[in-house]
């Protein structure tokens, strides 16, 4: 076994993986450490040269304060490149993030996160790194992954540097950002988390962040806890999201208001009033994935309780989606064929422009399968997107999806969206979307014409008060 000299500064960081993890993270990290250089490195040309553009409206990630940053660093301490085999030989830490979908097939098929690409990055830094090199779990991953990357990356034997060494250790840093606040929740983070096994590894990644996080906030653990601690986290955050939504359905049959509900349990400081708010079910790259990740987990080791405790959170968040849409086929008298229904954000939640699980998804699914025309307007994700999307889903079309374009139409400004609309559905929670003229929209819409709120965020007395129909999630005063 060769000693090990780590005694070296970071000077020289890589991050395998453009994505929503990667750009951004990278990019503070960048801003933070002006004396580090970092290389953002992914394999595909397209998202690179976007987060090369001149034009920063055309990043490829739309996080609110990012475009500012990447105007400070970029191609002064932050570069994208494809250049990835450079990238890793020349860095002393190198950060994978690069994507974990659940898997399609295979064992664990729809349980699992396929590691494809995680293995993919470890073989590649095997192949390429040289000298001592620090790899930093980043993306969300099942709990010991870092063990398969630690294989990995001991079994290669070539390339050696000229002293003969080649050694790697491996931390996970979980990634705690939500998007829409990542840069916030980067530059003043409720902690960081790093789980390893060599200490002098876990202070070189912490020096990095005590450039502008207090070390009170750092914490350390072994590789499991942490890894465990970025899927249970999730899991937390989804489960609250859940009881919420299904406090919503309770009271729309009882007479109750969620928000007033909300208000009174989040007063509790022990329950605390964040995360409460309800919706049409959770989106987003994680918290499914999360979820399922841990039931797989949890049916290896055979604690087939705590499984089921947890795949309950997506049930219940499926069924959320499942309730809406049925609300509105009754609402609009069981008949969607040929009606026009705008929908109202297609990003999983706002200031993204990241539509992963959106329920937009399988609503605009259900919306299509009932023979609907709809049209959708949303800021920030563009028309290719959402077609991409759909697309994406032709298996869950019980129509002839030939006919999809003809069904689909898009609308940047928001009135226009609405003429002669029978019913607006409001899926993502967008500023733009609160402070509308329901008068003027009442003028637009076909009637009797309908505003279904699944975030319970628009004035329901303006909306009534311009002669619409409205539902709103958990209002339990609602009278079909
Ligand atoms: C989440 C975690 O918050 C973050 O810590 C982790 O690193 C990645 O996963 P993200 O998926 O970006 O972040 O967004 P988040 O704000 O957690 O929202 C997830 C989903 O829950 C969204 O669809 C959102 O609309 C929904 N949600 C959230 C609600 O419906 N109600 C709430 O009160 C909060
Ligand atoms: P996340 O939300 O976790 O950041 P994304 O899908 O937005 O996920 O980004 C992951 C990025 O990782 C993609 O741009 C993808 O092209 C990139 N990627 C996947 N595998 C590799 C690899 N082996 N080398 C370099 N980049 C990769």
């Amino acid at each position: 076994m060769v000693e090990k000299n780590l005694s070296f500064p970071i000077k020289k960081i890589c991050c395998i993986g453009a994505g929503y993890v990667g750009g951004p993270t990278m990019s503070v990290i960048a801003d933070q450490c002006p004396d580090l250089e970092v290389k953002v490195v992914d394999i595909n040309p397209k998202r690179i040269s976007e987060w090369n553009s001149k034009n920063l409206k055309l990043l490829p990630v739309f996080e609110p304060g990012l475009d500012q940053i990447i105007k400070r660093v970029r191609d002064k301490n932050l570069f994208f490149t494809t250049e990835v085999d450079d990238a890793i030989k020349n860095a002393d830490m190198i950060f994978i993030s690069v994507n974990t979908p659940i898997k399609s097939s295979g064992l664990g098929a729809g349980e699992a996160s396929d590691l494809k690409w995680v293995e993919a990055s470890a073989r590649r830094i095997a192949s390429h790194a040289q000298g001592h090199t620090i790899v930093v779990e980043k993306s969300t991953l099942p709990v010991r992954t870092a063990e398969v990357i630690q294989k990995i990356l001991c079994s290669s034997n070539k390339n050696k540097d000229k002293f003969g060494n080649k050694t790697f250790s491996v931390l996970s840093n979980p990634e705690f950002l939500a998007e829409g606040t990542a840069i916030n929740d980067l530059e003043k983070p409720d902690r960081v988390l790093i789980g390893g096994d060599n200490p002098d590894s876990i202070q070189k990644l912490k020096e990095i962040y005590l450039n502008w996080v207090p070390s009170d906030k750092i914490l350390t653990s072994n590789l499991w806890s942490s890894e465990l601690s970025k899927l249970t986290s999730n899991a937390f955050l989804a489960q609250r999201v859940s009881s919420i939504n299904s406090v919503s359905a309770i009271c729309e049959a009882t007479g109750g208001n969620v928000k007033e509900v909300a208000e009174a349990i989040g007063l509790d400081h022990r329950v605390g009033k964040l995360f409460l708010s309800p919706g049409p079910g959770f989106g987003g790259s994680c918290f499914k994935k999360d979820i399922l990740n841990l039931v797989y987990l949890c049916k290896q080791f055979n604690l087939i309780e705590v499984a089921n405790y947890w795949q309950q959170v997506i049930i219940l968040n499926d069924w959320q989606k499942k309730r809406i849409y049925t609300n509105i086929v009754k609402s609009l008298f069981g008949n969607l064929s040929d009606k026009k229904i705008t929908i109202l954000g297609f990003a999983f939640k706002s200031n993204t422009n990241d539509t992963r699980d959106s329920p937009a998804i399988q609503l605009s699914i259900d919306l299509l399968n009932e023979d609907a025309n709809l049209i959708f307007n949303d800021p920030k994700v563009t028309k290719e997107q959402i077609i991409e999307v759909l697309k994406n889903e032709k298996s869950n079309f019980k129509k002839d999806d030939k006919n999809l374009n003809k069904k689909l139409f898009f609308e940047q400004d928001i009135y226009k969206s609405i003429i002669d609309s029978d019913a607006i559905i409001l899926i993502t929670d967008w500023e733009e979307y609160t402070n509308l003229n329901w008068q003027k929209i009442s003028n637009l819409m076909r009637k009797p014409s309908w505003v279904f709120d699944t975030r319970a965020i628009l004035d329901s007395k303006k909306v009534r008060k311009a002669g619409i129909n409205l539902w709103q999630v958990g209002e339990g005063n609602f009278k079909r």
